[in-house]
């Protein structure tokens, strides 16, 4: 059985990352975005985690993509990180921002160049009429920015999600898991075990 893990849940999810990184689990960045509009629809899909920024989850994506808009009208999202390898999962709610402009300006500079012309080339979420198009456009923003650094499209950069509940859950015989849910409590975390 397990005891209570520590008092700064935001640690210990670095600390289960760490260790699925460690392992080799797959896709050990991976976490489920829920979004959802204004009027309560919600949406999810997997993006990847890249680190905390000031306590702050970081992934990147397009600010015009579907779940850019759902974030921009409505800034309350849940994120979703499951090991299977480790059979833990945490999961977090809270609210989505914009990060910087120099802080998504830094990160596109650390992304292979590929990865920055692909980001000129995908229009997020819209509809688009064949691969032909989609490799057209990566065509064009390579001759656009030949010999020359690629600039951070506006419409692409990271998201910082503060955390207001952090729950982490580790699989224990009999189904009788252990559940840590954190609630923020000002500047500390208030920590109740639940049921399985
Ligand atoms: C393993 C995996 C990692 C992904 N990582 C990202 C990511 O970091 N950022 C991103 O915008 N989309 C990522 N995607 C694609 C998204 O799941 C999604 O298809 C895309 O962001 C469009 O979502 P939207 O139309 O709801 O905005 C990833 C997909 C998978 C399966």
């Amino acid at each position: 059985m397990h005891d209570a893990p520590g008092s700064d849940p935001l640690a210990l999810l670095v600390s289960w990352h760490q260790e699925a990184l460690k392992i080799g689990a797959r896709e050990p960045d991976a976490m489920t975005l829920a979004t959802a509009t204004r009027d309560g629809r919600p949406s999810a899909r997997v993006v990847l985690f890249k680190g905390l920024s000031a306590g702050r989850l970081q992934f990147v994506t397009h600010y015009s993509s579907r779940k850019g808009r759902e974030i921009e009208a409505n800034p309350q999202v849940a994120l979703v990180f499951f090991w299977p390898e480790l059979m833990r999962q945490v999961r977090i709610e809270g609210r989505a921002a914009r990060a910087s402009a120099a802080e998504s300006d830094a990160y596109f500079r650390s992304r292979p160049r590929e990865s920055q012309l692909g980001a000129w080339a995908s229009a997020q979420s819209a509809v688009v009429a064949s691969r032909a198009a989609l490799l057209q456009r990566f065509a064009e923003a390579e001759a656009r920015f030949a010999g020359r650094e690629v600039d951070r499209p506006p419409e692409w950069g990271l998201y910082q999600v503060e955390a207001e509940r952090v729950e982490l859950w580790l699989s224990a015989p009999h189904r009788l898991h252990d559940r840590f849910a954190y609630s923020r409590d000002g500047a500390a975390w208030q920590l109740e075990r639940l049921c399985p």
